[in-house]
């Protein structure tokens, strides 16, 4: 579904925030893309979007180069950015409608999908509400909801539960396995909270100073780093505080 080769972003100021890249989503995967702060992870969504240039190297969304059709990708991914501007004069209803729009969505089907949607993330009774009268938690589902109004086949979500409840969190974690499970819909995700990453996803990768340290199901990991754990059970928070020292010391 997303393959990088070599993918690399120096920013203006020659930091290197990503470094040669090469990552490879499948298709149906719930894939987490983790590594501490300042690591390149919003770097690369932004790059696998196509808000930013590459340096160096190529992105394959569905075996097509982005750089050649990148508008055409765009109808098929949906994004929930790192930071969003909301309108905040827009009613919830009235945000989707805009962008069901602007990515063309079948007219005759607006209305339903919209309805659909807003029951999905739990927005039904705020549909007419302003967005600049939500709380953080009710912009996260209406940001949720518009990374899915048109029916992509691929999302990006950059830390979509951060600022949540811990109930607001399982609800967007559990609308993440819905969308995977009853769309098929891909997931790439960014998120701090491992505990959840763990329950969610099927594969990930593990960045630090925009280097890939391990690529993997998370099964295959629990498996490699066995090791790690003094009494038999080892997490995924052991596995990237062991994989991002380890990165430190050698950086
Ligand atoms: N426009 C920019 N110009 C120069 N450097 C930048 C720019 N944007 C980001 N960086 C740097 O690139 C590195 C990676 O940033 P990025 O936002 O991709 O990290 P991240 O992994 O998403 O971190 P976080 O977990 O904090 O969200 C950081 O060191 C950051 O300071
Ligand atoms: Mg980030």
């Amino acid at each position: 579904m997303i393959e990088t080769n070599s993918l690399t972003k120096k920013y203006d100021n020659g930091f290197v925030a990503v470094n040669d890249l090469n990552i490879h989503v499948y298709k149906g995967d719930i894939y987490g893309y983790l590594g501490p702060n300042g690591a390149g992870k919003t770097t690369t969504i932004r790059m696998l979007n196509g808000l930013i240039q590459p340096t160096n190297g190529e992105i394959l969304i569905e075996k097509q180069k982005t750089n050649h059709n990148i508008s055409e990708i765009r109808k098929m991914i949906g994004v929930l950015p790192e930071s969003h501007g909301y309108y905040n004069w827009m009613s919830g209803c009235e945000y989707l409608t805009f962008f069901a729009k602007l990515y063309e969505y079948p007219r005759l089907k607006l209305k339903s999908r919209i309805k659909e949607v807003l029951e999905w993330v739990g927005m039904a009774e705020k549909a007419h509400v302003r967005i600049g009268q939500y709380s953080r938690g009710m912009k996260q589902r209406i940001g949720l909801a518009k990374s899915i109004i048109h029916e992509p086949s691929l999302i990006f979500l950059d830390e979509p539960t951060l600022g949540l409840d811990p109930q607001g969190q399982k609800d967007i974690q559990a609308i993440i396995q819905r969308l995977n499970k009853e769309n098929g819909v891909t997931v790439f995700i960014t998120s701090h909270l491992l505990k959840e990453i763990s329950e969610i996803c099927n594969r990930v990768a593990i960045v630090s100073k925009g280097n890939l340290i391990e690529e993997n199901s998370i099964q295959n990991l629990m498996g490699k780093y066995q090791n790690l754990s003094e009494n038999g059970t080892v997490t995924l928070e052991d596995i990237f505080f062991y994989l991002t020292k380890s990165e430190e010391n050698v950086g």
